[in-house]
């Protein structure tokens, strides 16, 4: 009898075999996909045996180590981590122990000069010893690996993910064993029309493992997502759920928050779920000015976490943003993850501390966080710092909007966007989408976000940048896009890419909704240190001029709520290559990759100290 395995013509085979091999299929599928990756709320608030560090790496540019020479996929890829051994009877060809060193967490470009450019697959291996326990689930959590990637424990493959900027955790238990182990992880950071972003992006495609890499032990039972919040209002009502996976219904779960006295119990439904509701005394809410965090404790079962964050609420009312009931400004500075001074994906806590204090140095109670979902090390700080954010999944530019897997691609990674940092009481708006082109089909593929985005968290405003067309001197913000938001987002750059500073003088605008408007970009390039007349571009003279013209024209737009200047600090970008100025640096920074504070920073500064900019009401 013919084998069954007959890869090209399964029709002609009899149904036994079909059967046959579409259960190896499955079996296969999984073996060779492991299964789907799931999010972990507060994940960086559980113990973890970190899996940071130096690990061999080898850079695969035709990804011979997962596909044959027929671009098959391998049976005896590289995930194997083979070691030659004497008289096999085939070579191996790759060695991960005597590899070249990548550090996790970070992108490979700023490792090595030799892969400053390269877009492509680079193989990951590290060895580790561990001792899983009984009756526990241990994950895999990846804080980020730009762009796809694949992971195996031990040869066994346990999950793969598309999606640059957020977390996902793998379950690897299954794959264990106790004491050695290792672990092969493929990244891939080629760029593709049908990705998200898509081809064209204004900062470098750092690729690799760019965010900590841990594996986290729960119990058989264990809390994966829970959302607590204040209940919009007067009063001090905490409200939210948790929800338990592999519970059994009726299954008890505790909120505590023993700085207030509070605790509530309640139980889950069939699903896992458990609603939470309960008032609390002497609250006191979190606020740009007294970021006041509380310790949370959840417990359900054997499981626990212990939760740090603050309560306030969040909502628009007419074309006013109110933090807690009242109106607010949002004197803000948009922010890429470049790491300050060393350059490449920021990912640290002292990335953080240091890009965020630039912001409250410059009199910020608000950022917006560009273009992707940021590290929770940098919501954290947020948090701690009290400064308000725009948190943005990144539908950037011209996707395939009429791709239904483009839409599906763009809603994975808002889901884990949201149930990863729903906590934060910093994040106030949820941005579906930057300078997107004004189409039927573009309006519905960011509808359906937006309206996904209020199911997964109604207590959140939702908005977006938009692109504002010209008539003459006036400015029109009519983009249909609009009504499917709760707060307009508008990108300018009057005095950089049109006219000049002193265009904004004469500049009047149209504004086509009763809604709060944020100014979510405008700026001027400048290289720190040139000088020259403010009429001379990339002189700091000239970026400062765009910023005084700018601030009185923005002054006069009547529902104005806020301002995110492009950008805060210099960082990578491949569309700059002008030499002696730009050096693939976007050089719109207030301050330089360097920290060097450019005269236009001062400007800033002393609007926001001295209030001349904004109005809350
Ligand atoms: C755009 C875009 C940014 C870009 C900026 C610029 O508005 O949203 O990502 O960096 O303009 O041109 O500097």
């Amino acid at each position: 009898m013919k084998p069954c395995f007959v890869r090209r013509n399964v029709s002609a085979v009899a149904p036994l075999c079909l059967a046959l091999l579409l259960a190896v299929a499955a079996i296969q599928s999984t073996a060779q996909t492991g299964a789907a990756p799931i999010v972990l709320t507060g994940a960086d608030r559980r113990p973890a045996t970190s899996l940071n560090g130096e690990w061999g790496a080898i850079v695969d540019p035709f990804f011979s180590g997962l596909f044959s020479f027929h671009h098959e996929e391998k049976r005896n890829g590289w995930f194997l981590n083979q070691k030659a051994k004497p008289g096999d009877p085939f070579p191996t060809e790759y060695d991960f122990a005597t590899a070249p060193k990548l550090k996790v967490p970070g992108d490979w470009n700023t490792q090595r000069e030799s892969l400053l450019y390269y877009e492509g697959p680079v193989w990951y291996e590290r060895d580790f010893t561990y001792q899983p326990k009984p009756h526990s689930h241990v994950y895999l959590r990846i804080g980020a690996a730009n762009y796809r990637s694949w992971f195996w424990v031990n040869g066994q493959k346990v999950c793969e993910h598309e999606g640059g900027y957020t977390a996902f955790a793998c379950d690897v238990a299954a794959a264990l064993h106790p004491g050695s182990n290792f672990i092969v992880a493929a990244v891939d950071n080629t760029r593709h029309e049908d990705n998200v972003p898509t081809l064209e992006t204004d900062w470098w495609n750092y690729g690799g493992l760019i965010r900590e890499v841990s594996l986290i032990e729960v119990p058989e039972t264990f809390i994966d997502q829970y959302d607590l919040h204040l209940e919009r209002g007067e009063g001090s009502v905490i409200e939210g759920w948790i929800h338990v996976m592999d519970g059994q219904p009726g299954q008890k779960v505790e909120v505590t928050i023993p700085e207030l006295g509070a605790k509530a119990n309640t139980t889950t439904d069939a699903s896992g779920h458990a609603a939470i509701r309960f008032s609390v005394k002497g609250l006191e809410r979190w606020t740009p000015e007294v970021p006041k965090l509380y310790k949370v404790g959840l417990r359900a079962g054997e499981d626990s976490i212990d939760e740090l964050m603050g309560f306030r609420t969040i909502e628009a009312r007419g074309t006013e943003i109110l933090l807690n009931g009242k109106p607010i400004f949002l004197r803000g500075v948009a922010v890429h993850a470049e790491a300050p001074y060393r350059t490449g994906r920021a990912y640290s806590d002292q990335d953080a501390e240091t890009l965020l204090g630039w912001a409250r140095e410059l009199g910020c109670n608000y950022v917006r966080l560009a273009h992707y979902p940021h590290d929770e090390t940098m919501l954290r700080a947020a948090d701690r710092m009290g400064l308000l954010v725009w948190s943005e999944n990144p539908v950037y530019w011209a996707l395939e909007f009429d791709n239904p897997k483009v839409l599906a691609k763009a809603e994975q990674q808002l889901d884990e966007e949201i149930n990863t940092s729903r906590n934060h009481a910093s994040i106030i708006l949820w941005s579906m989408a930057n300078e997107t082109p004004n189409t039927p089909a573009r309006t519905q593929f960011i509808e359906t976000l937006a309206s996904r985005a209020r199911t997964l968290d109604p207590t959140r405003l939702i908005t977006a940048a938009l692109l504002v067309r010209s008539q003459g001197h006036t400015k029109i913000v009519d983009d249909p896009l609009g009504q499917a938001l709760d707060v307009i987002g508008i990108n300018e750059y009057i005095g950089w890419y049109e006219g000049h500073p002193d265009t904004a003088d004469v500049t009047q605008w149209q504004i086509d909704y009763q809604k709060p408007l944020i100014v979510s970009e405008f700026g001027a390039g400048a290289k720190a240190g040139l000088h020259g007349a403010k009429d001379q571009r990339w002189t700091e003279e000239y970026q400062a001029e765009v910023y005084r013209h700018q601030l009185p024209m923005l002054n006069r737009i009547p529902d104005l709520r806020g301002m995110s200047p492009w950008v805060l600090m210099d960082f990578r970008s491949p569309n700059r290559p002008l030499a002696g100025i730009q050096d693939e640096f976007n050089r719109k920074g207030l301050i330089s990759d360097q920290g060097a504070k450019k005269q236009a920073f001062y400007v800033l500064q002393t609007a926001y100290k001295d209030g001349t900019i904004g109005k809350a009401d």
